[in-house]
């Protein structure tokens, strides 16, 4: 039998990540994970409406506030049935006049998008931190972004998932981590995590200045446990919660414990 790729394993997990994307027990993790984002990458967006790429795109996330907002979207992923059902969801959901294209690319090689045609591109939910290459990965989403135009890209911490690793008594899997970033996921693919220094000379060894790290949902593991879902439901946590990640995404210390980290780039 021939080994499952990392394609097979996202192409087989896509029906279901749209189901559970939107259970309700979801939507209080992903409004706050999408305004921690939202809150750095909407005061970049071009005025007057531009192109941009939203890289690695799952069935589909950004697109939908930025197409209502008269920005027009290109959609990528590798994996052939997320793109399948991210068509199939913009359709559905009354913004495909704002969608330019679908592709099925990997984010290590983007040939097929032109240098320089784009406004901002988004890599959110680790796509750098998935692929085979993230160094590639940063330096095809620079090539393709016009100079002066924007990157944003979220990671996993390396030093959080050896926390969290431990405190699950997965005593090897932390200092696999420790030792080289990489990961085992549960869906069973590698997936790599770095240091908020780390990840800044990814972006500085690709020519980019860096505007921003800053921690996203800090306390919160990605995905959240069962016990951080059902506090988000109490409205008093949820404020309490959304309050301190907003008034502490960038201080250094914060950012050091943060699970998810955002990093912005600007092309110069
Ligand atoms: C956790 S999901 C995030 C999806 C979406 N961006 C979101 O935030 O909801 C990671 C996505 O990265 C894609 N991915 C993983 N490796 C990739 C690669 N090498 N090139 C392009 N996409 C990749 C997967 O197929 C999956 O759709």
């Amino acid at each position: 039998m021939t080994e499952k790729t990392a394609r097979d394993l996202w192409d087989a997990r896509a029906a279901s990540r749209l189901t559970f994307m939107q259970t309700k027990k979801m939507a209080r993790f992903n409004a706050l994970y999408e305004e921690a984002c939202w809150r750095f990458i909407e005061p970049l967006l071009p005025g007057g409406g531009g192109r941009i790429l939203e890289a690695g795109c799952g069935t589909g996330r950004w697109v939908y506030r930025l197409v209502p907002l008269g920005h027009r979207v290109v959609l990528s992923d590798f994996s052939p049935e997320m793109i399948r059902i991210a068509s199939e969801q913009i359709d559905e959901q009354g913004v495909s006049d704002g969608v330019e294209a679908c592709h099925v690319i990997d984010i290590c090689d983007m040939h097929t998008l032109a240098d320089e045609s784009f406004d901002m591109a988004l890599a959110l939910g680790t796509p750098v931190g998935l692929c085979d290459n993230p160094h590639k990965a940063v330096a095809e989403l620079h090539r393709v972004i016009k100079q002066g135009g924007f990157v944003f890209c979220d990671m996993a911490n390396q030093y959080r998932k050896a926390l969290d690793l431990a405190k699950n008594d997965d005593w090897a899997a932390a200092a696999e981590v420790l030792d080289s970033g990489k990961s085992q996921s549960n869906g069973g693919f590698v997936s790599r995590s770095f240091t908020p220094k780390k990840i800044r000379e990814l972006f500085t060894a690709c020519g980019m200045e860096v505007l921003h790290v800053a921690a996203v949902c800090p306390f919160l593991s990605f995905p959240p446990n069962p016990e951080q879902v059902a506090v988000l439901e109490n409205d008093e946590s949820y404020a309490a919660a959304r309050d301190i990640f907003h008034r502490f995404a960038e201080t250094p210390e914060m950012i050091h414990v943060s699970a998810r980290l955002l990093i912005a780039g600007r092309k110069i």
